[in-house]
């Protein structure tokens, strides 16, 4: 059985290596464009191993057959289709391609990125045995050594936003690809810092998600942060835009789940008068009553009572109420 599970890493290093051979080659002229375009430099092609599936239907298909693969083993691995008529094609076509590890730095899938605008723009190997999406943090392996070294861990949406931001200096940042954050996701970081800051995406989906996030974070007893990202889409635009110190005020500013919460729910309700103050307090109240160090709770506590311009006693006293109804 391990010896199947080693054949299956073996054969994605190597699917690895030929994607970014090619990369390299003349099929990947364009691809090499594409990444020069979006800033991408040889430091993060060589530290992310990004590589280029071209296009044609069975490039990977004939390569792995030459090396003793069979097509039931690719399909199972994620890697090709089987068609109707029998025979396999190649799942990856025309994609930039970033390998996909667990935290030990095995490769375990893949995603591939469109050059254009074309559809889907991301395409990920599919769930299964060694790919679970729910179950790894993209550049982990990789973050290791930044998130010990500054203490704090950053968590965005998407590899390129890891990517883009590492090769400017922030060496502390992993992926959930995508914004369905888990339990998961939040254990396997906690075992590497319990200091956790989120930088998704600054749609409404991703203040939503990042929200979700923070609370499963918090849950789980982690010190978890916020951070609004301002005059651009996502992590990647932001420090295009704004560099390594714009980043770092970024973070600085960081806000604590509470906090966050707080304005959220100002931005929905208002404070213009008690019953929308009241509406505001009810949705912050279940994260109040879990923050779970005294110190960080009496400061969730002054501030929401500041910001809604009432006495912390009436805060505190609507937590103790809120707990007994509870419990
Ligand atoms: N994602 C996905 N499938 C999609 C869209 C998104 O798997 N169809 C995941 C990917 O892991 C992606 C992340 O969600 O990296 C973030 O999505 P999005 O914000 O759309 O992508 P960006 O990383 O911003 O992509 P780009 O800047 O290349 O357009
Ligand atoms: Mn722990
Ligand atoms: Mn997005
Ligand atoms: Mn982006
Ligand atoms: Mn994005």
């Amino acid at each position: 059985f391990q010896r199947k599970k080693d054949r299956a890493y073996k054969i994605y290093s190597l699917v690895r290596d030929y994607y970014r051979f090619l990369l390299t080659s003349e099929a990947g002229a364009g691809a090499i464009q594409y990444l020069e375009q979006r800033q991408l430099s040889d430091v993060a092609r060589n530290t992310f191993e990004i590589g280029f599936a071209p296009p044609g239907w069975d490039n990977l298909t004939k390569l792995l057959l030459a090396k003793g693969v069979s097509g039931q083993e690719m399909a199972q691995l994620g890697l090709v289709h089987a068609k109707e008529s029998g025979g396999f094609y190649d799942r990856f076509r025309n994609r930039i391609m970033f390998p996909i590890w667990d935290h030990q730095g095995r490769v375990v899938g893949f995603g591939g990125r469109t050059l254009g605008e074309d559809t889907p723009k991301y395409l990920n190997s599919p769930e299964g045995e060694f790919f679970n999406k729910g179950q790894l943090l993209y550049g982990l392996h990789i973050a290791r050594k930044g998130i010990r070294e500054q203490g704090y861990a950053v968590i965005m949406e998407g590899y390129m936003d890891v990517v883009s931001t590492f090769q400017q200096g922030v060496t502390n940042a992993v992926a959930s690809l995508g914004t369905a954050f888990t339990r998961e996701q939040g254990k396997l970081l906690m075992t590497y810092t319990h200091n956790i800051v989120i930088a998704y995406d600054a749609d409404a989906a991703g203040s939503k998600a990042a929200l979700r996030a923070a609370e499963i974070l918090q849950e789980l007893g982690a010190q978890v942060s916020v951070a609004t990202i301002w005059g651009a889409k996502d992590p990647d635009e932001f420090i295009q835009a704004q560099g390594l110190a714009g980043w770092q005020q970024l973070m600085a500013k960081a806000q604590p789940l509470v906090q966050f919460k707080l304005a959220q729910a100002i931005k929905k309700h208002g404070i213009q008068n008690s019953a929308a103050k009241e509406r505001v307090l009810q949705e912050v109240l279940p994260n109040l009553a879990a923050v779970a160090s005294p110190i960080e709770r009496e400061d969730a506590i002054k501030h929401t009572a500041t910001v809604l311009q009432v006495n912390w006693e009436t805060v505190v006293e609507a937590i103790r109420i809120f707990k007994k109804n509870t419990s």
